[in-house]
């Protein structure tokens, strides 16, 4: 039997932070309301576009995984803030990596995103049909923001996180998922006035951004990821004690805690880093995951559940079981990380414009 064992990880996550005291002086907020509603102390917000982020954070795991870019054959890229709609951000990643030889797509399913493609490539390399993968999830949620908004302004970064999966004999890796969508909710989270959906000429489309109804997706999203994760360790024949670690989708500590109550799994076994980062889609499990074996949380053959919720909206949980190497085979220094602007310069022109177009709305 053969297996996509994990042995590369890597995190792209941009240097210059928005706080919530900087969110403060624009909109009407506070680091107290953000804190205690979402855990959420600051974001980052990225000068380079989301396949640039993916390629630091491939790099990071190939070289951690003692790989060559040109020995990949299949490069998957979670993300709901492409570059650019046609060619695919992963063909992006492919050019800025070398990996000539890589098949390459990019996978749709907001915050889910990275679990969906974690299982569609480890199901290929199980199949055969793939020897090495990079499974990347990275989002520039920031390019999506009305600046004017604060229920959606303040949830919300950028960053990237990718593994790398090689075919392998080991029993670990992706051992057993779930995914799925909750279709009647589909509306209740959008980016609206894109796509063929809208008629470009006769009714020219209004702000791109973001809008979602906060509260119900709270409750579903506890449910979903509830439910799903109790499936998958029912399908692993593993019962909540086997689980070593929990990296859940960052979207609210609170959701965190609600699923850790729900499932009664202990404070020092789940891997939170939304305080740092805010909601950063698709690239929040892969960012944890990255963190937790750099914090030594995951440790080699560790039994670890993760599970996403997103807009659609999709679910997914997964039962992952980490390798026998915790520690690189080599590093790569994140060098590009330089900008020479902070987070309220690299804002500047989109908060003015949002906040002049709400102005003039009012
Ligand atoms: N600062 C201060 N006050 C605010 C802010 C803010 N940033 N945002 C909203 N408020 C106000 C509201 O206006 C409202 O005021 P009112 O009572 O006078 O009307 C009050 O705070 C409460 O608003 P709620 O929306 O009820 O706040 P809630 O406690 O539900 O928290 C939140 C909102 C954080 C969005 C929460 O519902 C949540 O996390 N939901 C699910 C997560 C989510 O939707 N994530 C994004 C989806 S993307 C994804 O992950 C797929």
């Amino acid at each position: 039997m053969q297996y996509a064992e994990i042995t590369g990880w890597g995190k792209y996550t941009p240097p210059s932070v928005l706080t919530n005291d900087q969110l403060a002086t624009f909109i009407d907020t506070s680091d107290e309301w953000i804190s205690s509603r979402t855990g959420i102390k600051e974001r980052r917000i990225s000068h380079i576009n989301t396949a640039e982020m993916a390629t630091l954070a491939a790099k990071q795991a190939l070289a951690r995984a003692g790989l060559l870019a040109e020995d990949i054959d299949m490069i998957v890229v979670a993300t709901c803030s492409p570059d650019l709609l046609v060619p695919n951000t992963a063909s992006k990643v492919q050019q800025l990596l070398g990996s000539n030889h890589a098949a390459c797509y990019d996978l749709s399913a907001a915050c889910s995103g990275f679990l969906y493609a974690l299982q569609s490539a480890t199901a290929q390399i199980r199949m055969g049909m793939a020897n090495k993968a990079l499974v990347i999830g990275a989002e520039r949620m920031s390019w999506f923001m009305n600046w004017s908004k604060r229920d959606t302004a303040v949830l919300f970064g950028d960053g990237a996180g990718a593994v790398v999966l090689e075919a392998s004999e080991n029993k670990s890796g992706l051992l057993a998922s779930k995914i799925g969508c909750d279709s009647s909710a589909r509306d209740i989270l959008k980016v609206s006035n894109f796509g063929t959906d809208m008629d470009r000429y006769v009714n020219p489309p209004g702000p791109l951004e973001i809008a979602f109804q906060g509260p119900d997706i709270f409750k579903r999203a506890v449910r979903g990821m509830g439910g799903a994760t109790q499936a998958v360790l029912k399908a692993a024949k593993l019962s909540v004690d086997d689980v070593d670690v929990l990296v859940p989708h960052q979207a609210n500590a609170r959701i965190i805690e609600t699923l850790q109550q729900h499932l009664k799994v202990a404070d020092d076994k789940v891997m939170v880093n939304i305080d740092k980062y805010g909601n950063t889609s698709a690239a929040t499990i892969p960012i944890a995951l990255c963190e937790a074996v750099e914090q030594g949380l995951i440790e080699p053959g560790s039994n670890i559940m993760s599970a996403a919720f997103g807009a659609g909206l999709t679910w997914a949980a997964a039962y992952i079981k980490w390798g026998e190497r915790t520690t690189p085979l080599s590093d790569y220094e994140q060098q590009e990380q330089d900008c020479d602007k902070n987070a309220m310069e690299l804002t500047r022109i989109a908060r003015e414009h949002c906040l002049a177009a709400s102005a003039s709305e009012s």
